[in-house]
């Protein structure tokens, strides 16, 4: 079984590549399965097929689902919401607030992920392809198992042994409201399930994230900026896709376009290395139904099988240290001499010899600063400290 996951920054071809590659799963043989996590879903459009919240077979070996995400929210997290809501209530928030506070940003597509699970466990597909939300959503979801136990730990105010023997005792002292047992229950199953899930997406044997991007320098960053954040929290990223690439013979202000997104396009080895990158022409019109989609699988694939590992080995990563971090970059490609960092806010350059690299910073690195690095096999060490003026002071 495959998970191939695909993210970038809205607009850039995310559903239209994912659908091209479930095609080109199917025509090989996968069962296969496409499925939207977004809630603005446009799966079906792409496809030119009604999609329905349960997976529908659209051709041999291709069945397609657009998830509805308020019932998922519904079936695995509504005692929790309500609970949420009662309590929120008896803080004197105001009702309409409730509603909306109970709820924490993108919990939605959260639970939509659950489906991921499910199509799992079943067994039944080859091949699950995602076409997830637009970029800083879908990582900040990706990594809400951990902040969501952190969460309940707060709002469940004793924990279940605890509240078998206080429940008695604790509404004679208090009306405030006490989760029942189902509320825990409920709470429970749905951060274990979601644990799963994120065991999934990061088992490096199953899932591969991929990237989608156009050779725009605010779409670049934010492709590297969640290159960083899937590094990570531990997802696997194997390729990054360039979509929307202009023809030679384009003229007018076009001529123009093409001109940036060569430079961009020669820019874009060194920013992504080592990942492979896969690319996708600009189609004279919209890239709408399955003979279209399929023109773009084999463009982009050519004769690759798109379930194929594009790239495994060694990613971005961050390990703490005694003095605090240190930042770990395979650069293959690099060596010993002259390493200098120069770092500026978010942003990191780090020059080795001719070589430039540029490393969107984690925020929990930016705090910090960068002054050293040295090499250890093929793997560049950029150590990260607490300047001395912050140490030992809660200033940020
Ligand atoms: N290579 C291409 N050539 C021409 N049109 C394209 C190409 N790729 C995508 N499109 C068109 O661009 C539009 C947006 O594409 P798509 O819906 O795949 O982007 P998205 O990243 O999923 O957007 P969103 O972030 O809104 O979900 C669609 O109309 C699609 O047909
Ligand atoms: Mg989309």
């Amino acid at each position: 079984m495959r998970i191939l996951f695909y993210t970038g920054k809205g607009g850039v071809g995310k559903t239209s590549v994912a659908s091209a590659t479930a095609l080109q799963c199917a025509r090989l043989g996968y069962k296969t399965i496409v499925l939207s996590t977004d809630a603005a879903h446009s799966l079906g459009d792409s496809l030119g097929v009604e999609l329905l919240a349960e997976p529908i077979q659209v051709l041999p070996n291709l069945w397609a689902q657009e998830i509805n995400a308020l019932h998922e929210l519904e079936a695995n997290w509504g005692d929790v919401q309500r609970y949420v809501s009662d309590l929120l209530a008896w803080q004197g928030v105001e009702s309409i607030a409730q509603g909306e506070l109970s709820i924490v940003p993108g919990t939605e597509e959260l639970f939509s992920l659950l489906q991921i699970k499910r199509h799992h466990d079943e067994g039944f597909f080859d091949i699950i392809v995602v076409d997830a939300a637009p970029t800083g959503e879908t990582l900040r979801l990706l990594s809400l198992p951990e902040v969501t136990r952190w969460w309940i730990g707060r709002i469940m105010p004793f924990a279940r042994g605890a509240l078998k023997v206080l429940r008695p005792v604790a509404k004679r002292f208090t009306d405030m409201p006490i989760a029942a047992d189902e509320v825990l229950n409920s709470a429970e199953q749905a951060v274990d399930a979601l644990t799963e899930v994120r065991g999934l997406l990061t088992n490096q044997e199953i899932c591969s994230a991929r990237i989608v991007i156009n050779l725009e320098r605010m779409v670049i960053r934010e492709a590297q900026r969640s290159l960083t954040y899937l590094s990570l929290f531990g997802y696997a990223v194997d390729a990054v896709i360039v979509n929307r690439i202009l023809p030679a013979d384009v003229d007018g202000h076009f001529a123009q376009w093409r001109t940036m997104q060569q430079e961009y396009g020669q820019q874009i080895h060194q920013t992504f290395a080592p990942l492979p990158i896969l690319r996708v022409p600009h189609f004279p019109r919209e890239v709408v139904g399955t003979s279209l989609l399929e023109r773009m699988g084999q463009l982009l694939f050519e004769s690759r099988d798109p379930s194929e590992f594009f790239y495994r080995g060694p990613m971005q990563r961050v390990e703490r240290t005694e003095e605090g971090f240190d930042l770990i970059v395979p650069l293959p490609f690099a060596s010993e001499d002259d390493i200098h960092l120069a770092q500026k806010a978010d942003e990191l350059m780090v020059s080795v010899g001719w070589h430039r690299h540029r490393i969107v910073l984690p925020q929990s690195l930016a705090r910090l600063r960068a002054d050293d690095a040295y090499f250890d096999s093929d793997e560049l060490h950029i150590v990260f400290t607490q300047p001395a003026d912050t140490k030992g002071t809660n200033k940020r």
